[in-house]
């Protein structure tokens, strides 16, 4: 049995029952019913980027990475509808029979399916949601269409319009990063690869399930990525680690949520923090989101960067290439 097919079943299988099984259930230290935050939360910041006025979107971007390692971004300049289409051919591909999306099922570099990722979703192997394999979608060499569903017909035009836009963005926000470190605007984008840097969609899809309060849908992790843009639908499910807390992000409507991840934390050499989240779910809907990864090429060496060392400041992170760094997070090895 195909993976949601599989969550869909034990899900209703829950429902029989009253309850849920054994292997979603996390320890008390994970549950989001017994770990949420209850007070009054700070939000998580909203930035105009419409806002320009001398920089100060810019500012924000750096001050909220400083202090958050996530934002969330308004007034954006991806239009509203290229996100809605990205998001209607994701879930009509998700509603297809079981058997046109065992086509794209497969494993890592395979074209995109519904295998889950061992390390997500208290269910490990079986966990909450159905994870499909991500797919390259940017830059346009690293591109495989073959890997590509044919069904929704518009899926590759949606695709392609969606990220067409969000490299301007991602850009963008690589330069305001590097200027809120004191560097010219092209020194982070320079060090994850320029135009080589890699975008990965990902479509997570988590399941109704009967107790939310005991399981996650993706457990706390930082992203291996230099930054992952996200978009969800309009389930809430987003928590966000901050001060020991374990915070709900608020839903923006047609926000992109911005996640740092460990490669600008490891470049700022920890000036700016790659953001500790995690997911819950929902008693009666299905919750679903639009990752996108950027990350490095494999081969790219990753480490601080030079002008924010010295003798008297060593390097606090490691210098590897970001293959190694990816293996060593993909199997749990100390980096
Ligand atoms: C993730 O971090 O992998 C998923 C985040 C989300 O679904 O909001
Ligand atoms: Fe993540």
């Amino acid at each position: 049995m195909e993976v949601v097919e599989r969550v869909q079943a034990i899900t209703s299988l829950s429902l029989a029952i009253d309850d849920i099984l054994p292997e979603f259930v996390g320890s008390e230290h994970e549950q989001p019913g017994v770990t949420t935050y209850r007070g009054p939360a700070p939000e998580i910041p909203v930035i105009d980027l419409r806002d320009d006025d001398e920089g100060r979107a810019a500012r924000a971007i750096a001050d909220a990475t400083r202090e958050w390692g996530i934002f969330r971004l308004v007034n954006h300049a991806v239009p509203v509808g290229v996100v809605r289409e990205l998001q209607r051919v994701g879930a009509e591909f998700f509603e297809l029979p079981q058997e046109a999306k065992e086509r794209y099922a497969g494993g890592a570099g395979e074209p995109r399916g519904l295998r889950d990722e061992a390390a997500e979703g208290f269910g490990g192997e079986e966990g909450v949601g159905g994870l499909p394999v991500p797919q390259n979608i940017w830059p346009p060499q690293r591109v495989d269409h073959r890997m590509w569903p044919k069904n929704p017909a518009d899926d590759r035009k949606a695709n392609e319009e969606y990220v067409k836009h969000l490299v301007g963005l991602v850009d963008k926000m690589l330069r305001s990063l590097s200027k809120g470190l004191g560097l010219e605007e092209p020194a982070l984008r320079d060090a994850v690869g320029g135009g080589d840097l890699e975008f990965l969609l990902k479509i997570n899809y988590y399941s109704p399930c009967r107790r939310p309060d005991l399981a996650l849908g993706v457990v706390a992790h930082t992203d291996m990525s230099a930054i992952t843009t996200l978009v969800p639908n309009h389930v809430p499910g987003l928590q966000v680690f901050k001060d020991g807390h374990w915070f709900d992000a608020k839903h923006v409507p047609d926000a992109i949520i911005v996640h740092i991840g460990d490669q600008i934390e490891i470049l700022s050499d920890g000036e700016y923090k790659g953001v500790l989240h995690r997911t819950t779910v929902n008693k009666e809907k299905a919750r679903m989101s639009w990752p996108v990864f950027c990350s490095p090429p494999g081969e790219t060496v990753v480490g601080p960067l030079p002008q924010l060392v010295s003798d008297d400041a060593p390097a606090k992170y490691k210098t590897k290439k970001y293959k190694d760094y990816a293996y060593c997070k993909l199997n749990k090895i100390p980096q």
